[in-house]
């Protein structure tokens, strides 16, 4: 069984299914807490670092809030104007320092391979929020959490699962870990829909071919959507040459609900990482999408606190422990 205690969180290829399956149970036994049943404090006094180099919204801010609601201070440093690394500071010097002022540190840098770059220098463990088009570890076990608990009603797991990624899978990240995780399990038909130019990198390609699952590559919608999860992606505009370069590609695959209606199965899942691009050029997922229980996004969302909290409490070694840190919750709350 992989080690926790300690460890650097940077690329899914740490993982086997063991370990897979132990990070999920953990998030399972964070939601009492996520939703306001209970405290935990098993972490009161720690200190998390979040080091955000690139855009963010829910990654940083639910790396922050699942430290908190294990009792731990956050602090945050947000784009690199704001920090040493503008005056030419190497991201070693960088996390020789900040490491001496934390438990545990996130980070999300737009340079691939950067994350671990980074942890080379830090005394504590490092865990990649995002390292430019490479890979993005914590949403795709965000995302493994939400297959699986989205396929319960169906009575489906995460092997035999037959998923559709669209959108641009050469520079998104989230496809690229999540691929990688989902090629640990069994018997998986993944439908990558991408313009030709923005298709899936070989070697993730190959990896799957090469593990025995059944992978379709298309630039076609057509046909291509008869599936139990549809995983639509947002074209990475800030990893393209140019921003004309991009506009080619906004709009390709906009899915709506007639085209959910006359494509999709009955109860296909819908994904995104997130942000949807809403603007009428991309409307990636329409707003039409909205009112249908099908739409996992914002569940998705919000699983990604829960797994969140299961990896501080991992690395920092202390899931055993979060029944003796319970407390009450004594303000006024409306979550379920
Ligand atoms: C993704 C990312 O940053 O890679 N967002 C996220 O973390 N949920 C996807 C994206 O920005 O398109």
């Amino acid at each position: 069984m992989m080690k926790f205690e300690g460890s650097h969180i940077l690329s899914v290829s740490q993982f086997d299914r063991e370990a897979i399956s132990r990070i999920l149970e953990i998030s399972s036994q964070m939601a009492p807490y996520a939703m306001r049943k209970k405290r935990c404090t098993v972490l009161d006094g720690a200190i998390l670092n979040n080091l955000f180099f690139e855009p963010s919204t829910r990654t940083r801010v639910s790396f922050g809030t699942a430290f908190n609601l294990l009792g731990g201070f956050v602090r945050e440093t947000v784009g690199q104007e704001n920090s040493s690394l503008s005056k030419g500071e190497s991201l070693f010097d960088t996390a020789k320092v900040i490491s001496g002022y934390s438990d545990v540190i996130a980070m999300r840098h737009p340079k691939m391979h950067s994350v671990a770059e980074f942890a080379q220098g830090s005394s504590v463990p490092v865990i990649n929020g995002g390292d430019g088009a490479n890979e993005h570890p914590t949403q795709a076990l965000l995302d493994l959490f939400t297959i699986q608990s989205e396929m319960t009603p169906f009575n489906k797991g995460l092997d035999n699962l037959n998923i559709t990624l669209m959108g641009d899978l050469k520079h998104g990240r989230t496809v690229h870990s999540l691929s990688k995780l989902l090629s640990l399990y069994n018997n998986i038909k993944i439908t990558m829909i991408a313009p030709k130019a923005l298709q899936m990198p070989d070697s993730i390609v190959s990896a799957l071919v090469n593990a025995g699952h059944e992978i379709v590559i298309t630039d076609k919608i057509e046909g291509n959507l008869a599936c139990d999860v549809i995983y639509q992606t947002r074209i990475q505009q800030e990893r393209f040459a140019s921003k004309d370069e991009a506009e080619l590609y906004r709009g390709h695959f906009s899915l709506n609900k007639e085209v959910y209606q006359q494509y999709c199965q009955n109860n296909t899942v819908i994904m995104h990482p997130l942000p949807r691009d809403s603007r009428p050029e991309a409307n990636e997922l329409d707003t039409d999408l909205n009112d249908l229980d099908n739409l996992a996004i914002f569940r998705q969302a919000q699983n990604g606190v829960l797994v969140r909290m299961a990896l501080f409490a991992l690395t920092l070694g202390v899931e055993n422990q979060l029944n003796q840190y319970e407390k009450p919750v004594t303000w006024y709350t409306n979550k379920n």
